[in-house]
């Protein structure tokens, strides 16, 4: 897109009561000091925007002469039509035209803006506007029109380890997210880490001291032996207390039959006592000659019953006497004894074999220990190497962009990035002309490099204006700019003179 200038009236706009301006490609203003050239382009700035040059809010009311309205008016092709704006002040109010048609300044700003970016504009016209910008401005500027490397192409210029980790990674997450996931990660790593090596050294300290002194096959074989013994003499003392618990079962029946045998002494006394008496025992009724019988012949019978188990009780007694008499009690204290000692041989053997048992188990939990040390070190390892592959993504996207930038200029240099100590990336933004920075730069040089600069902007911008170099009379040599130049330069004695188009 280019804009082009045709023809610049002023009337009553500071020192000018009434000028016109034809442009050509180059626009040729000289004269003495004070006699208006810079007023010239800064009438352009204030039809559009309102502002001087700099950006600053500017009143161009005359101050010397009396004017009834301040007046500006450019005429421009866009690349496709002439248009015609024009910005007005009168007694503090600004009035505006669109091609002569009276028109509110949104709709004024609306065409302005939807014709370039105003900063941009400022920038391509005055070669100095651009340094006057916030330095984060400035930097934005510059880079809107350098596209940044793509993600593929910085993958490509890392370590191959490097390059291939974070293209498998950020299938899955943004960078800055995959960055943020693994500096929290290695943070809990870190600990885990330190955790699981305390763990395993504790673990190991304590394996040290709980290793069994004996040998495992000594032990059992030490044991196998006692238990062999113990065996042999638990089994003389089973066999003994199976003859000796007969006794005592015998010894126990034959004292209850013994006592069932008094009980019964002491009741058939009373059965033989009985007397059968000759009256009802419930009606007091003399009992007849039948019932006398048979009340004696029923006593006869109980005694007769009594004596049989009576008989039996002895009887069985004496059975369990005879089969008492056919045992021997077995004396199995000293197997006892010995049992015992064998005993208290085989359970601090015992003891020994579960530490042996135990000391495995906490062998395991060591080496499992280990093997989740090793797995946390490795993990800590992957998101260190994670981190530091973005840290380096950054650095590498960095040095493309700034050597993208670079491609497009000759005499200056710009630094877009800069490495901090931690080693991230903090954006900057300096502007050098061979090795200075634009602060240091005479006059001269300051004028070059904001021609070369805004020379890059607009050709990335595809935007090609005018470009007003004032006091070009310090300046001995530049290169021709993109654009038509309105070039102004002091000449001592001289009055105003404009040659532009056909002059
Ligand atoms: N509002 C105003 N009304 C009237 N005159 C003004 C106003 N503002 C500035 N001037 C004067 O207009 C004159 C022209 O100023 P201008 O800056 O355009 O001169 P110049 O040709 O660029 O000079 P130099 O060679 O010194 O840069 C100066 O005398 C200045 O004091
Ligand atoms: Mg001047």
């Amino acid at each position: 897109m280019q804009i082009k200038f045709k023809s610049l009236k002023l009337q009553n706009f500071k020192s000018h009561r009434d000028l016109t301006v034809n442009f050509g490609e180059v626009t040729k203003i000289a004269g003495d000091n004070a006699e208006g050239k810079s007023t010239i382009g800064e009438s352009i700035s204030w039809l559009l925007y309102g502002i001087d040059l700099l950006g600053n809010k500017l009143d161009p009311t005359p101050v010397t002469y009396e004017a009834d309205e301040t007046l500006v008016s450019l005429l421009f092709n866009d690349g496709q039509k002439d248009v015609l704006l024009s910005r007005g002040l009168k007694k503090g109010r600004a009035s505006y035209y669109i091609n002569e048609v009276p028109s509110k300044a949104g709709d004024y700003n609306e065409l302005l803006d939807n014709l370039f970016d105003k900063d941009l504009f400022l920038s391509l016209f005055n070669p100095n506007y651009f340094f006057t910008m916030k330095w984060t401005d400035q930097r934005a500027m510059v880079l809107q029109y350098v596209t940044a490397p793509a993600n593929k192409e910085v993958f490509a210029a890392l370590p191959k380890a490097q390059g291939d980790k974070l293209a498998a990674l950020v299938k899955k997450h943004s960078l800055s997210d995959i960055d943020k996931l693994h500096r929290d990660k290695k943070k809990k790593l870190d600990k885990q880490y330190i955790a699981a090596q305390s763990k395993t050294k504790t673990l190991k300290e304590q394996l040290e001291e709980d290793a069994p002194r004996v040998p495992l096959e000594s032990l059992q074989a030490e044991k196998s032996i006692f238990t062999k013994q113990l065996n042999e003499v638990q089994e003389v003392i089973n066999s003994a207390s199976s003859t000796n618990n007969q006794i005592n079962t015998l010894n126990g029946r034959i004292k209850a039959l013994l006592d069932e045998r008094s009980r019964m002494q002491e009741q058939w006394k009373i059965l033989k006592a009985e007397t059968i008496e000759d009256t009802c025992r419930t009606c007091k009724q003399p009992l007849k000659g039948d019932a006398v019988k048979a009340a004696e012949e029923d006593k006869e019978h109980r005694k007769a019953n009594f004596k049989t188990t009576y008989d039996k009780t002895v009887a069985d007694r004496k059975a369990l006497e005879a089969q008492l008499a056919g045992l021997t009690f077995v004396d199995v204290s000293e197997q006892m004894a010995k049992a015992q000692e064998l005993q208290q041989k085989i359970t601090p053997i015992e003891a020994e074999i579960r530490n042996h048992k135990q000391f495995e188990d906490k062998e395991k939990q060591m080496h499992k220990a280990v093997d989740a040390e090793m797995e946390t070190l490795d993990s800590l390892n992957e998101s260190i190497f994670i981190v530091d592959a973005v840290k380096a993504y950054y650095a590498k996207e960095a040095e493309l962009q700034a050597a993208k930038v670079d491609d497009l200029l000759d005499n200056l240099s710009i630094k877009l990035f800069e490495t901090q100590k931690n080693g991230e990336i903090k954006t900057t933004f300096e502007i050098q002309m061979d090795g200075k920075d634009y602060r240091k730069l005479s006059l001269s040089e300051s004028i070059r490099a904001g021609l070369e600069l805004r020379d890059v902007l607009s050709e990335q911008s595809d935007v090609i204006t005018p470009v007003f170099l004032d006091n070009s009379e310090s300046i001995t040599r530049f290169k021709e700019p993109l654009g038509q130049l309105i070039v102004s330069r002091v000449v001592a004695g001289e009055e105003l003179s404009i040659k532009g188009a056909d002059e």
